[in-house]
């Protein structure tokens, strides 16, 4: 492949091609770079870089070409639609060109594109234009003969495809026969073929299972699905059909399509084929960007993926009076999202440390803007995934950052590895504290062995204690709680109770109000339930339930620090690895130290048995419902119960005090037998609701 420098590089004579180097031999290096692409990604199914960077250098080229006309060689990768066919399967001849479409990134030229229609026609009256998202997979084309699927192919180079019938035959969404009737005797539907993304996520786990790769992302597991020798193969894979266009028609002895593109779509769909549901028309421009809005926003929530929206002039009348500019038709467009794949180099990895000592590998990456924000920093997780991802610092990286998900690496661009790459090398010591660290075996993380009096962990667990669910301490935010650290004014959460309002107002940014707020904060915090403080010491899987089953069970905190592991066990929500946690937690010295120290420092709580809570005629009691209620719904019964101080829960077993038995009620009234639990019908929900 031959190197061509992207605005990624990190080299320091960035852009200085651009300056240097003549049109034609940036033609030419731009053109042997997305050949290489091309190759990789269509024949290979082995993309390279993301999409958004193949896009860059297409517009580089075209517009390179465009300024300098005479250098265009038909051969150019801007004179095809896109990919090269297959040699494997037959070539097909599209009787009507499979187009592309353009593309516009922003509202300004979405108007542009509507001002250019408006100009074309000459008219200022509104167009009615039809939303459709652009489903991320490989556009496909189906022909039928008399309502008969004869033949399916791919788009290729729009001008020649590959006959893929015998796989298209096995995606079941696709009808073999058209129902209904009046279809036009020669018929060629287009759409998109897609894979869902949780049947691409199944795949993808069941090819880990067996030890294979997997692939990249959906789109690229349906075309190579598609693409597949034996149409067996394709069809074991979970492929979708979303049909959004006409393209050949011979009416012949049929009836001609209506005059509508979203109407000619709804037909298709009454003759059973799928076309996308979030279809809709609006009735001008305006209706479009507020279209992108509506679906930007549902994006996520959607099965499949999309890169965009498409905007279709709906009457076909003007579609052919629009006509089309070399590949593309004018009266369409699609709107595309800020890319959620980029790439950028790896500068350097760093090793935080977290609450519970976990040493998390950090990349710092060369800012780039993906998904919509400007990303420089990605969690690498832990040992494994470096070593899957094989990656070094120096590398080009995959980024991807979708929807509010934690951006990603998801891939090293090798071809772009230089000799400076340098391993990622672990830390046998922890970064902060210099303590041993250790890795349980098991597991995938490696962690700090210092606890508590390792500055980052006691950071980490500052912050927790003084969290919302935690302890709420108004004002004191992670910031804060950083400033205060790295002052040397707090080392752990004891030291907030012994702050000076002379130091904390010594702290910059900090005014004298704030200070005096977040002392008496502080302070209010010491007041709390024993649930809570619990869960504010941040011992590692004991989260806000558990931390409430805990304070129900032993009632006193010097009851749970002592607790053996048979008595832990006994609590709800309680299994051996927790249990292990608390114990380890309970047996560190510095860890008693600081519980001891909250407790004198003045942190209470009211006595459990005293609490209102226990003071219900249900409290403690764990009940399960189950079969049919004839006077009330199941959530009903389940509310009223736990108002009653019970905790309802999903499953029998020996810590279910009482099982409700509804009619019908099956296998949880069987083992509530044989494990001799109470047993009550619903007359004696009522006698114990008092209903
Ligand atoms: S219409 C002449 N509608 O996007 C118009 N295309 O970048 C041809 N695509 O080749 C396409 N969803 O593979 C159209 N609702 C949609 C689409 C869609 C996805 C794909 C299609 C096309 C590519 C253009």
């Amino acid at each position: 492949m031959v190197e061509q420098k992207s605005m990624f590089d990190a080299e320091p004579d960035q852009g200085s091609e651009t300056i240097s180097s003549s049109a034609l031999e940036q033609i030419v290096l731009l053109r042997k770079q997305i050949e290489n692409w091309n190759y990789d990604y269509y024949v290979m199914d082995a993309p390279q870089v993301p999409d958004a960077e193949y896009d860059r250098k297409i517009q580089q080229l075209i517009s390179l070409e465009s300024q300098n006309p005479e250098l265009i060689t038909s051969d150019s990768p801007t004179q095809r639609v896109g990919g090269t066919p297959l040699s494997a399967f037959d070539q097909v001849q599209h009787e009507m060109p499979m187009l592309s479409l353009d593309n516009v990134f922003d509202e300004t030229q979405l108007l542009d594109f509507d001002r250019r229609i408006h100009d074309r026609l000459n008219t200022d009256q509104a167009f009615e234009y039809a939303c459709e998202p652009k489903l991320d997979g490989i556009a496909a084309s189906l022909l039928y003969e008399n309502g008969i699927l004869i033949r399916g192919a791919t788009r290729g180079d729009g001008s020649t495809g590959e006959n893929i019938t015998q796989n298209i035959r096995t995606i079941q969404s696709i009808p073999l026969k058209l129902r209904g009737s009046g279809w036009p005797q020669r018929l060629e539907i287009r759409g998109e073929i897609y894979m869902p993304r949780a049947g691409f996520n199944a795949l993808n786990e069941k090819a880990k299972a067996a030890g294979e790769k997997g692939f990249m992302n959906p789109r690229n597991a349906a075309a190579g699905s598609l693409r597949q020798l034996d149409a067996r193969i394709t069809a074991t894979r979970p492929l979708e059909m979303c049909c959004y266009s006409v393209g050949m028609v011979e009416v012949g002895t049929g009836e001609p399509l209506p005059e509508k593109h979203a109407e000619v779509l709804k037909q298709f769909n009454a003759w059973g084929l799928r076309i996308n549901p979030e279809m809709a028309v609006v009735k001008n421009i305006q209706g479009c960007v507020d279209y992108y809005q509506m679906l930007a926003e549902k994006r996520d929530s959607l099965s499949y993926d999309i890169d965009g929206i498409v905007f279709k002039v709906n009457d076909l009348k003007l579609q052919l009076r629009l006509g089309f500019v070399a590949k593309a038709p004018r009266w369409a467009t699609a709107h595309k999202f800020p890319a959620q794949e980029e790439m950028t180099v790896l500068n350097d990895v760093e090793f935080q440390v977290g609450r519970t000592g976990a040493i998390t590998p950090v990349a710092r990456l060369e800012p780039v803007f993906v998904g919509g924000v400007t990303v420089s920093n990605a969690t690498l997780h832990n040992a494994d995934e470096v070593a899957r991802l094989q990656v070094k610092i120096g590398d080009t990286v995959v980024i991807r950052r979708a929807g509010d998900v934690i951006p990603k690496i998801v891939s090293v661009v090798m071809a772009k590895r230089t000799n400076f790459a340098r391993d990622i090398i672990f830390p046998d010591t922890c970064p902060v504290c210099s303590a041993a660290v250790e890795r349980i075996e098991g597991e995938v993380i490696t962690r700090c062995s210092a606890g508590i009096s390792c500055p980052a962990q006691s950071k980490q667990a500052i912050k927790h204690f003084a969290s919302r669910k935690a302890m709420d301490i108004d004002g004191l935010g992670d910031k804060l709680v950083d400033q205060l650290a790295d002052a040397g004014l707090i080392k752990n959460m004891t030291d907030l109770f012994c702050l000076d309002w002379k130091e904390v107002v010594a702290l910059e940014r900090m005014g004298q109000k704030s200070a005096s707020n977040l002392l008496s904060a502080i302070n209010a915090c010491k007041q709390t339930t024993l649930a809570r403080f619990l869960y504010a010491l941040g011992i590692r899987e004991v989260g806000e339930a558990t931390a409430k089953s805990l304070a129900e069970y032993f009632k006193e905190l010097s009851a749970l620090m002592h607790a053996d592991e048979a008595a832990l066990l006994e609590v709800d929500d309680v299994g051996p690895i927790v249990a292990q946690h608390i114990r380890l937690f309970f047996q560190n010295t510095d860890n008693q130290l600081i519980v001891n120290k909250l407790v004198e420092v003045g942190m209470h709580w009211p006595a459990i048995d005293a609490s209102s809570e226990l003071a219900l005629p249900l409290a403690g009691k764990v009940i399960v419902l189950t079969g049919n209620l004839e006077s009330m719904g199941r959530s009903e019964a389940k509310e009223q119960l736990q108002r009653l101080g019970a905790k309802v829960t999903g499953s029998v077993s020996k810590k279910t005090d009482l099982l409700i038995a509804g009619a019908a009620a099956g296998s949880k009234l069987t083992k509530a037998q044989d494990l001799g639990i109470e047993i009550l019908d619903e007359e004696g929900l009522k006698v114990l609701l008092n209903v």
